[in-house]
C-alpha cells in the first residue's frame, strides 16, 4: 500500500524499513509534523500514519478525507489525540499499536527512582567538575520501603513485580485489580489509603476524564512528607501548578516526569537554542529534586521493532484483509 508516514523520527525510521522487508509498502518518509496545511501532501495516498503529536483534530482529518485518504495507521497506544467521532463520520478507518513493550516504560520508571533516590545525575555531574563530595547525595533503601502504584495494568503490574525484588512493600489502586499482582502480594487498597501510605508513588493508569488531575492540592495533602512521585503515564494526570506548590514545601520530596501536560510543544524537538516560553515548565526543572525525560519511556529497542511491525501489519491486513488489524473506531 501507498503510506506517507509524518513526523518520522531518525530513532524509528531504521526500524521501519527493517520491518517493511516483510510487507513491501511504499512508504514515503517525511520528517515535517502533520498539519492542516501538510495535509495536503497526502493526495494519492490511502494511508496515513501519524505520531503521538499530530494533532488530528477535525479540519485535519476533512482533508485528509478530501485528498482520499481511508487508513489512519498511528504509530502510537494513545489516541486520544484524534476526533474519533469526525474519522467514524467521514469513514476513515483508525488503526493503533495497542501493546509494544510495557517492560521499555516499566523499567524506565524504576531508573527514574535509582536515579532520583540516589541522585545519580547530579552526582554524575559533579564528577565531571572533579567535584568528588558526597555531601548531599545520600538516598535510602528501597528494601522494606512502601511504594504505590496506581494503575496496575499491562506496565504498572510489571512495575509492581520489578519494586518487589527490591524487596519493597506494594499497594496498588485500580478499579480492576489485576490477579497476578495480588498472586506476587501486592496489596490492594482505596488511593486514600495508598496516597497516605507510600514512600514512594508511581502512576500507570490512562489520562481518561475520570484521571484529569487525579493529583491535585486535596491528594497531596494526604501524602507523606517528602514523597517520590514518578509519573510516566500521561502529563495531565497530575496538577502541574499544585505539585510545583508541593516542591516549594518540600512535601514532595522527589518527582521523576517523562510526561508533561503540555508537552505536544517541547517533546521530541530539539529547543536548545529556543527561549522557553512555557513558565510552568521552566519552574518545574528550576528544582534540584526533579529529573525530567522527554517521553523516552518506549524507547528501547524491542519497543521501536514492535510499534514497526504492528503499524506495518495494520496497514497489510486493512489492505489485504488478511491477519489481525487493531482498529481504535
Ligand atoms: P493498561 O490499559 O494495560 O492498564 C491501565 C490500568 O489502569 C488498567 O488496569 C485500568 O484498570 C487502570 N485504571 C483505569 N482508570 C484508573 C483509575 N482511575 N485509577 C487507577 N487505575 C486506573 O495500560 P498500560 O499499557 O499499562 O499503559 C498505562 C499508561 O502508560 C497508558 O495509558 C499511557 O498513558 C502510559 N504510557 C506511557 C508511555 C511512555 O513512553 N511514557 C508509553 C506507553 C504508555
Amino acid at each position: 500500500m501507498k503510506v506517507i508516514m509524518f513526523h518520522t523520527q531518525n530513532f524509528e525510521r531504521e526500524y521501519f524499513i527493517q520491518a517493511n522487508q516483510k510487507y513491501k509498502h511504499t512508504i514515503n518518509f517525511l520528517d515535517i509534523p502533520l498539519t492542516l496545511l501538510t495535509a495536503k501532501l497526502t493526495k494519492g495516498y490511502p494511508c496515513v500514519c501519524c505520531f503521538g503529536n499530530d494533532p488530528l483534530d477535525a479540519s485535519v482529518l476533512k482533508e485528509l478525507a478530501k485528498q482520499g485518504v481511508k487508513l489512519l495507521a498511528l504509530r502510537t497506544v494513545g489516541f486520544d489525540h484524534v476526533d474519533l467521532n469526525t474519522a467514524k463520520k467521514l469513514k476513515l478507518t483508525v488503526a493503533h499499536v495497542p501493546n509494544y513493550s510495557p517492560y521499555a516504560v516499566a523499567e524506565h520508571a524504576v531508573g527514574l527512582i535509582l536515579s532520583l533516590n540516589r541522585k545519580i545525575y547530579r552526582a554524575h555531574i559533579r564528577v565531571q567538575e572533579h567535584n568528588f563530595s558526597l555531601n548531599g547525595l545520600t538516598g535510602f533503601d528501597l528494601y522494606d520501603t512502601t511504594v504505590g502504584v496506581i494503575g496496575t495494568g499491562r506496565i504498572g503490574s510489571i512495575f509492581a513485580r520489578i519494586m518487589t525484588g527490591f524487596g519493597c512493600h506494594v499497594l496498588a489502586y485500580d478499579p480492576h485489580p489485576n490477579p497476578g499482582c495480588e498472586a506476587l502480594g501486592v496489596k490492594y487498597t482505596p488511593l486514600e489509603d495508598l496516597l497516605s501510605q507510600s514512600k514512594i508513588i508511581s502512576l500507570h493508569c490512562p489520562l481518561t476524564e475520570d484521571t484529569y488531575h487525579l493529583i491535585g492540592p486535596s491528594e497531596l495533602e494526604l501524602m507523606q512528607p517528602g514523597v517520590m512521585l514518578i509519573n510516566t503515564g500521561r502529563g495531565a494526570l497530575l496538577d502541574t501548578r499544585a505539585i510545583i506548590q508541593a516542591l516549594k514545601t518540600r512535601k514532595i520530596g522527589f518527582l521523576g516526569l517523562d510526561v508533561y501536560e503540555e508537552e505536544k510543544s517541547l517533546f521530541f524537538e530539539n529547543h536548545s537554542l529556543d527561549i522557553i516560553q512555557d513558565d510552568i515548565f521552566a519552574r518545574l526543572l528550576s528544582f534540584p529534586n526533579v529529573l525530567i525525560t522527554a517521553h523516552q519511556g518506549f524507547l528501547t529497542e524491542q519497543a521501536l521493532a514492535n510499534i514497526a511491525q504492528i503499524t506495518l501489519a495494520n496497514i497489510f491486513a486493512f489492505e489485504t484483509g488478511k491477519g489481525k488489524i487493531y482498529l481504535v473506531n
